[in-house]
């Protein structure tokens, strides 16, 4: 797998150093709600969440959403379709999304709107990885962990085509990966 990579981005111990300082913002915002929902956004932040939730010393409940936006592609297609049978009950409730990455902005867009329709009190987004591009949806993240170009990247939870998920880092694929 690794030899697929064509350079590391964002190393492990940059994201592990980087996810005290989000986990601790996190908390100190936080710390006065009786409970906080999270929602985190499969299967892309799967990683992130797991690193990131466990850094974070408050009552969570956590839950996940299936959502779906790229379909297999280096390029998002636009719709964004919520593929669970049952969403989270989040009604009056101050709710926290996670996701791998915020690129056209869509997906964090519908997900929020989605959970507002559904009565949340609150909704925050926070993600990994923000590409710096023109987003086709409203808004940023309230928590980012970093800031990366408008370059296709996978590792850390994020695939191409359903693959390299599990790398430890955050990378590019050579050319001749995606052909
Ligand atoms: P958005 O709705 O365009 O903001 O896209 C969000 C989703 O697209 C993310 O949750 C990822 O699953 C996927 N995505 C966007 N950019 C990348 C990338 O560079 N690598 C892998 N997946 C990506
Ligand atoms: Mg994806």
């Amino acid at each position: 797998m690794n030899e697929d990579i064509e350079k590391v981005l964002i190393a492990e111990e940059v994201i592990e150093r980087r996810l005290d300082v989000i986990a601790e913002r996190i908390r100190a915002d936080f710390a006065r709600e009786d409970s906080l929902q999270v929602v985190g956004i499969l299967k892309g932040a799967l990683v992130f969440m797991a690193d990131l939730l466990r850094r974070v010393p408050l009552r969570l409940e956590i839950e996940c959403l299936n959502v779906a936006s790229y379909h297999g592609g280096t390029e998002s297609s636009g719709q964004v379709d919520f593929l669970d049978v049952k969403l989270p009950e989040v009604k009056g409730r101050s709710v926290l999304v996670l996701d791998d990455i915020l690129d056209t902005g869509r997906t964090l867009a519908a997900v929020s709107e989605k959970l507002y329709e559904m009565g949340a009190r609150k909704v925050k987004t926070c993600v990994l990885l923000t590409k710096d591009k023109e987003r086709a949806a409203e808004g940023e993240a309230d928590y980012s962990a970093f800031e990366i170009g408008d370059e296709f990247v996978v590792g850390y939870g994020l695939d191409y085509d359903g693959k390299y998920r599990n790398l430890p880092y955050v990378g590019v694929l050579k050319e001749s990966v995606i052909g």
